[in-house]
């Protein structure tokens, strides 16, 4: 296994929820949720919910272990004195499998650094998290015609702590910043351009491992676009905010 993933490659459906929904709501989504989807093995889902909400979706999964949970973010200590921060050995005791890292609201809100999403990288491998390192050009950056120098620098950095059999534990996520949150999609065929680039840049980076990794796509998704992104080249999955709040439309994206 890697990636937490089964062997056979499946595309992954992942629900970002940012800072949305509380344990109460968090139990009444699954439960609508689960409902509507039944478990499937052609499907990956997976959940990162607000770490508070995480024990509300993992007492939910209880009979679904086909359905795995992650955290947003960690500290790349594993503990002290860092006051309002998880770190992976936390999340890893809390349940939690994944962990997002250098989501670009963490990059582009909170200053998030290269230097620190490499940290956070080799903490969550250390503490037996699969971590999914997000990459994406800001609008100006693709303007200017950057956006593979972004997405490999981002790369680069991420991984350059690792063994080529560590990077092969990693999901990358290309979110380009200007289609997240925007109702603005890249077309397949861009999305396609910059996930055949990235999986080149993995194979230079670790050999045959970087050809393992899965990649996906973020930046609205939604239930309308979803099954052509999934049929362009190069895309394994994808990262999904806003439509992944609602169980009804959740649940529809999962069975596209
Ligand atoms: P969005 O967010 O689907 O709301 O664009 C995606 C993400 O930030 O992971």
């Amino acid at each position: 296994m890697s990636n937490g993933m089964p062997e056979v490659k499946t595309p992954i459906f992942a629900a970002n929820w940012k800072m949305n929904s509380g344990p109460t709501e968090s139990r009444a989504f699954m439960r609508t949720f689960l409902a509507r989807y039944a478990r499937r093995p052609d499907r990956t889902v997976m959940f990162f919910p607000p770490a508070l909400s995480l024990a509300a979706v993992r007492d939910s999964l209880k009979e679904r272990a086909d359905i795995l949970v992650g955290v947003q973010n960690i500290h790349w200590e594993a503990k002290g004195a860092f006051t309002g921060e998880n770190s992976a050995p936390i999340a890893k005791d809390a349940g939690a499998t994944h962990a997002l890292v250098g989501h670009s609201e963490r990059r582009h809100v909170f200053g998030e650094t290269d230097e620190q999403t490499a940290k956070k990288v080799a903490a969550a491998i250390g503490a037996g998290l699969f971590p999914m390192l997000c990459v994406g050009e800001k609008l100006d950056e693709r303007e200017r015609g950057e956006t593979e120098r972004v997405c490999v620098r981002q790369l680069r950095a991420g991984l350059s702590t690792l063994s080529n059999a560590q990077v092969a534990t990693v999901i990358i996520a290309y979110e380009p910043v200007w289609a997240i949150g925007t109702g603005r999609t890249a077309t397949p065929a861009d999305a396609s351009a910059v996930h055949v680039a990235i999986r080149a840049e993995l194979r230079s980076i670790a050999g045959e491992h970087g050809g393992r990794l899965p990649i996906l796509y973020g930046g609205s998704v939604n239930a309308q676009n979803v099954r052509a992104l999934l049929d362009a080249e190069g895309v394994d999955g994808v990262l999904v905010g806003g439509a992944s709040l609602d169980a009804e439309g959740w649940a529809t994206i999962v069975r596209s």
